[in-house]
């Protein structure tokens, strides 16, 4: 079996992150969605992984490489605009030939990993599986209509009468069958080739399509939302350890990973949380569900329930709540100011209390 990534996608509804970042490479827990996802496809024992990739190609493979690091052999594969899922599965034929393969959207985290989902696809061999879960709101994903015997009777992608609650998530089985599906069906409505309209056609050719529900924590990071929510549940699974310093008078509380080379000064650290490497704490109050990315500065500062990417500094600020701080941001309060004075770039969301 063969994997396909798919980490194209403009990211729209996390800008401004993705202005200048891929969003599946934004970190949750300190390590960007990718990398979580990547793992669970190695987890299963597969190890060649082609992933599609779009306008942030080259950011991607500097940061993700060969796959060594991570035993994978990974292959990239350029799709110039993004024509959809389905057009991925065109894309990259000849890369996946005619084996079965697992597609997995790159901003998708399964915390539990795909280990169920495998096994059920490797027992029962059906044309093509999805795996789904219940949501409230099922009107923004694909959404699957299934019958006894756990087989799919349609799927249909953002219907605004849903006939079901079961939510299609990033994670597809499938076997060679599917590549005449995606050549088979037109572009939809918002002009692109749906990998939900190939299944559907894989359905009405006969073929067994097949639905697992997923039982562990899923979400799609594509929203900040999503993304801080996704954060906590991650977090709330680390175990402490520090590797880094931390003077006598700060106290840590709960799990707390302080990474090498990094700094905690006078501070109350409570956990579940990450301070990244080389990062500086000092006179603050960190957590619970905090990331603080590598090189980080936090000084005289209260945040909690947030993410600080690589490099942010927040200084004399708090309380920060609910907040995503992009690569080498700064929010700081130099004494003596006694007004906002904010430089927000394009898309930026300051609310200020
Ligand atoms: C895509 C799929 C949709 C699926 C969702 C899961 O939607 O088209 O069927 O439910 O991913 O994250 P998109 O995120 O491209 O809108």
């Amino acid at each position: 079996m063969k994997a396909l990534v798919l980490s194209g996608g403009m990211g729209t509804r996390l800008r401004p992150l993705t202005h200048s970042m891929a969003k599946q490479l934004v970190p949750v827990a300190n390590k960007p969605v990718l990398v979580h996802c990547l793992e669970n496809i190695r987890d299963i024992g597969v190890t060649e992984v082609g992933i599609v990739v779009g306008d942030h190609a080259e950011e991607i493979a500097t940061e993700i490489g060969d796959g060594s690091d991570l035993g994978l052999r990974i292959t990239y594969l350029r799709q110039e605009a993004p024509l959809g899922l389905g057009h991925c599965v065109v894309i990259a034929r000849e890369f996946l030939g005619d084996e079965d393969f697992v597609m997995y959207l790159g901003d998708n985290v399964l915390a539990e990993g795909i280990a169920e989902a495998a096994d059920a696809f490797a027992t029962r061999r059906p044309a093509a599986q999805v795996v789904v879960t219940k949501v409230l709101d099922p009107r923004q994903y694909g959404v699957a209509e299934v019958g006894e015997d756990q087989v799919v009777r349609a799927l249909v992608e953002k219907p605004r009468r849903p006939r079901s609650d079961l939510a299609v998530i990033g994670v597809y089985f499938f076997t060679a069958r599917i590549h005449d599906a995606v050549r088979a069906v037109p572009p939809s409505a918002r002009g692109e080739l749906e990998i939900t309209d190939a299944i559907q056609h894989l359905v009405d050719q006969g073929r067994t399509v097949t639905a697992v529900e997923h039982s562990g924590y899923w979400q799609d990071t594509g929203r900040t939302d999503g993304l801080l929510e996704c954060n906590r549940v991650l977090l709330d699974r680390v175990e402490t350890a520090v590797r880094g310093q931390v003077d006598q008078d700060s106290v840590l509380d709960g799990p707390v990973v302080v990474e090498h080379g990094a700094t905690v000064v006078r501070s109350r650290l409570t956990g579940p949380l990450v301070v990244g490497s080389g990062a500086v704490v000092q006179d603050s109050r960190i957590g619970p569900h905090t990331s603080l990315g590598a090189n980080c500065t936090v000084n005289g500062s209260d945040v909690e329930d947030s993410i600080l990417l690589r490099g942010a500094v927040l200084d004399g600020v708090g309380p920060v709540r609910a907040s995503l701080l992009g690569r080498g941001s700064q929010v700081t309060s130099p004494p003596g100011t006694r007004a906002h004075q904010l430089v927000v770039g394009d898309d930026c969301r300051a609310v200020v209390a």
